[in-house]
């Protein structure tokens, strides 16, 4: 009770008829206030007493979530929930005492499909529980933008994918165009042709069809979609075993190895045939950075709702006029680079709603930095003070 009500109740015997009304009215002034606010809300507000009873709802309510209405107000409050999977889910929760932060459904509404996102947290009132609160929100919208998004993003790569094929192909094209060229010249002369220069030339084709193979498998990886099938799993004992299979390669390069993984990880959302071949390509990168051995540090840790990893190495660093190029298809300062490597782990992070950057200094290193959510699923109250009757 507020204390300005539990002060005039204590006046009470001793005020007068219209001291009694002008209190009576502004007690009614401030619940209208109340309600104007809980009604101009645009997620929905269900509120049920300890018995689950439902005690008020607000107008968002109306529009996002079909209720009973013959059953709305002072029954148990999943009888009156129409759609019987959020009425089987807001049930076991609250029979479970639980608390449980964006829970995702899909909603038919005629035409449309419409996506909610429900809430359930305890009603705590001076220490005690005294019900709970449901909040229900539309996040339609906020899903088809980033649906929306990740399409315009995958088109823009498909496009600059293309335009580096296109790059990449009119090297070998050439080279096989003046090879061909001295071949039939060399046959057209007639006088003695040494076979020996003859295959040099052969060679040189053969090796630049091999070229513009490899620029068209590469292509075709990168472009493929890929199927990536996200499960819960923990990130450090698949970056243990990644580890455990380089492990050798690094000992070999005089590499020094240093997992810091946090312990208490949350599980995360990873696809692990995609997420190790984004490790191991990461790896693979460190290993070429230090020809001279270095150290390559893995770490993990939580921040919020999100699972960091970062990968640190001591090697040779990215100059700061090529470090925006880096994940472009085909990019690559190695000899025997095909420059997909790094498109491809950019791929794979955001396949997996993650981000990557990178930082690097000529000369002292590179670290990569990647992000992923943690999903959002039921918490168990720990600070639970109330019973329930
Ligand atoms: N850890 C690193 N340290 C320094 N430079 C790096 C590092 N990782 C990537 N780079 C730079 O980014 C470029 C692109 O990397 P990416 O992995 O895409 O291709 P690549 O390693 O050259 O070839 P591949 O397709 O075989 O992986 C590299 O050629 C290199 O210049
Ligand atoms: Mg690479």
């Amino acid at each position: 009770m507020s204390k300005f009500v539990q002060r005039a109740l204590e006046k009470l015997p001793k005020l007068d008829r219209d001291q009694i009304r002008s209190l009576l009215e502004d007690l009614a002034a401030e619940n209208e206030r109340l309600e104007v606010v809980l009604d101009s809300m645009n997620d929905g507000v269900l509120v049920t007493d300890t018995g689950h009873q439902l005690l008020l709802t607000n107008k968002a309510v109306e529009r996002l979530l079909p209720l009973n209405r013959s059953e709305s107000s002072g029954c148990l409050i999943w009888g009156a929930i129409e759609d019987e999977d959020i009425a089987e889910f807001v049930r076991a929760t609250l029979e479970r005492q639980e608390s449980v932060s964006d829970r995702e459904f899909t909603l038919n509404f005629g035409e449309t499909v419409r996506i909610l996102s429900i809430s359930i947290a305890p009603l705590v009132q001076a220490g005690w529980i005294a019900g709970n609160l449901l909040r229900v929100e539309d996040i339609s919208e906020k899903r088809a933008r980033e649906a929306r998004l990740r399409r315009a993003e995958s088109l823009a790569s498909l496009t600059t994918l293309a335009a580096g094929v296109a790059h990449e192909i009119k090297n070998p094209l050439g080279s096989i165009g003046i090879h061909l060229q001295l071949v039939n010249k060399a046959i057209e002369g007639r006088e003695h042709v040494e076979p020996d220069s003859i295959k040099d030339y052969l060679d040189v084709i053969g090796e630049e069809v091999e070229r513009l193979n490899r620029i068209v498998v590469d292509f075709l990886f990168a472009v493929r979609p890929m199927d990536v099938n996200p499960v819960d799993a923990g990130l450090n004992a698949l970056i243990e075993e990644m580890m455990d299979f380089v492990r050798y390669e690094l000992e070999q390069q005089g590499i020094t190895l240093n997992l810091e993984l946090d312990e208490t990880l949350p599980e995360v959302k990873i696809d692990e045939k995609y997420f190790k071949q984004a490790l191991l390509n990461l790896i693979k990168n460190a290993i070429a950075a230090m020809p001279e051995g270095g150290e390559l540090t893995v770490s993990t840790y939580r921040r919020g709702d999100e699972v960091i990893l970062r990968f640190s190495d001591t090697g040779v660093g990215i100059p700061d006029d090529v470090i925006d190029k880096i994940f472009e298809p085909y990019f690559t300062t190695r000899e025997s680079g095909s420059g997909i490597g790094l498109t491809l782990v950019y791929k794979i992070v955001r396949e997996h709603l993650g981000e990557i950057s990178v930082n690097s200094q000529e000369g002292k290193g590179t670290s990569f930095t990647i992000t992923l959510p943690v999903p959002q699923r039921e918490t168990h109250l720990i600070d639970w003070k109330g019973e329930r009757e």
